[in-house]
């Protein structure tokens, strides 16, 4: 490890309790010379015990160590955001650790100045997004503050982890170290290892929320998730604050071996990175949502959504959470999300989630209209000038480009197109 000559006054530490954190907690006071803070939050990961990451702080040198629960914020100021946006990275991965990202930074930005810290330090390597995430979110916030990221610089291998760790008194959690993981109430990511190899199938272990499907039970469920201005209100019946929405509806679509993403990811550095995601709760509700959405939105709205929604996801990914352009792309979002309210009934089987029934009081699903059946009140006599008018400019240029073509072979040629 090479001594920095940098020294800093006050430090804030993001300190999830686990091993690699609790070494730079010991290292930087090391390397540094600076007095620590740590900052936990639960953006609602299990498992998390808030107090026990605390003692350990303190017992590991921290001045002071902050714990939030921060799980209704989170809730309603970022994973709200990305149902209304219907976010999916890539068209696959729902975002869950991209959109807790900003939310730390602005935490860790918050402590820094309460308690008249000079850095944050995180434990990100290089190679991820999260290092991008977490520092242009505190740039945006106060670009006056320093980050520190000692992973990215030390290279310190496995075992050298654990030698500072012994040397140092650092307890070494029994956790499986096979896979980087992260987690909170909108989903699990699962990274590295054998899941390198995209030539290899993973193995079972790698889910460890979601049932594998084919050991969900042979009998399927019925959710039944309610909606008002975009976002889901009662579950079954029952009202629930969103993040205990998501969190309740988490088990039980989870057990349905709903909520599995797999794909070859574009990070942000660069490379590509094979990933793994369970987000039994999210695969639930941007389903229904999509879907009421499109029971409730005109077509025009549906296919330009569309465009922003990518854009919102692209963004979302890249730690461009506080860029101008999401300010006004979350205004549009809460704007066409107005009237998305109603039912949505899913059938969850065997690693499936299939919207059953919807009903909403703004669709403009029409049966009378639409109906195969008697008493439909449509003019189907209507569509035939309608289809001479929009198929126009169509057939012009189809009609034209041919006939040019017999023009530029044969000058001598019919010169005009007989429509
Ligand atoms: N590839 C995902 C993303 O960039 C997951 C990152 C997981 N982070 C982690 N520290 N294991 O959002």
């Amino acid at each position: 490890m090479k001594n920095e000559v940098k020294k800093f006054n006050k430090v804030v530490l993001l300190y999830s309790g686990g091993l690699d954190t609790s070494v730079l907690l010991k290292w930087i006071q090391e390397n540094y010379g600076a007095k620590l803070v740590t900052l936990t939050a639960d953006l609602g990961q299990p498992d998390i015990e808030l107090a026990a990451i605390k003692k350990k702080a303190l017992a590991l040198g921290a001045e002071k160590a902050y714990v939030v629960d921060v799980k209704k914020e989170f809730a309603y100021e970022y994973v709200a955001k990305a149902i209304k946006a219907n976010a999916l990275y890539e068209g696959t991965y729902p975002l869950s650790t991209a959109i807790g990202r900003p939310l730390i930074a602005k935490l860790a930005v918050e402590v820094a100045e309460k308690e008249g810290a000079d850095a944050i330090a995180h434990g990100c390597t290089g190679k991820g997004n999260d290092q991008v995430r977490l520092e242009v979110g505190i740039a945006c916030l106060n670009p006056a503050l320093k980050v520190l990221a000692p992973v990215r610089e030390w290279g310190l291998s496995r075992e050298e982890e654990l030698a500072y760790a012994k040397k140092h008194g650092i307890p070494v959690p029994a956790e499986n170290k096979s896979y980087s993981t992260d987690e909170n109430l909108w989903g699990k990511s699962t990274e590295g290892g054998i899941l390198e190899d995209p030539a290899q199938a993973p193995p079972d272990e790698v889910y460890s929320l979601v049932s594998l499907p084919e050991n969900a039970p042979d009998t399927a469920e019925i959710v039944e998730l309610q909606f008002e201005a975009g976002l889901p209100t009662a579950l079954n019946g029952k009202k629930l604050e969103l993040h205990e929405f998501i969190l309740a509806l988490n088990p039980i679509a989870a057990k349905h071996g709903v909520g599995i993403y797999e794909h070859m990811e574009d990070r942000i550095v660069g490379l590509k990175t094979r990933e793994f995601y369970e987000c039994p709760a999210a695969e639930c509700i941007l389903k229904a949502h999509k879907e009421l959405e499109k029971y409730v939105h005109t077509i025009h709205e549906n296919t330009f959504k569309q465009v922003l929604e990518d854009k919102w996801s692209y963004m979302a990914y890249a730690g461009l959470w506080h860029d101008p352009l999401m300010a006004s792309l979350n205004a549009f979002m809460d704007k066409s999300n107005e009237n998305v309210e109603g039912t949505a009934k899913l059938k969850l089987y065997k690693g499936s989630c299939r919207v059953a029934s919807l009903s909403s009081p703004y669709a403009l699903y029409n049966l009378n209209l639409a109906t195969y059946g008697k008493g439909s009140t449509f003019d189907q006599n209507a569509s035939k000038g309608f289809i001479e008018l929009w198929g126009l400019q169509s057939k012009l240029a189809n009609h034209i480009a041919k006939s040019a073509k017999n023009i530029a072979k044969n000058p001598k040629a019919k010169t005009e197109v007989e429509i």
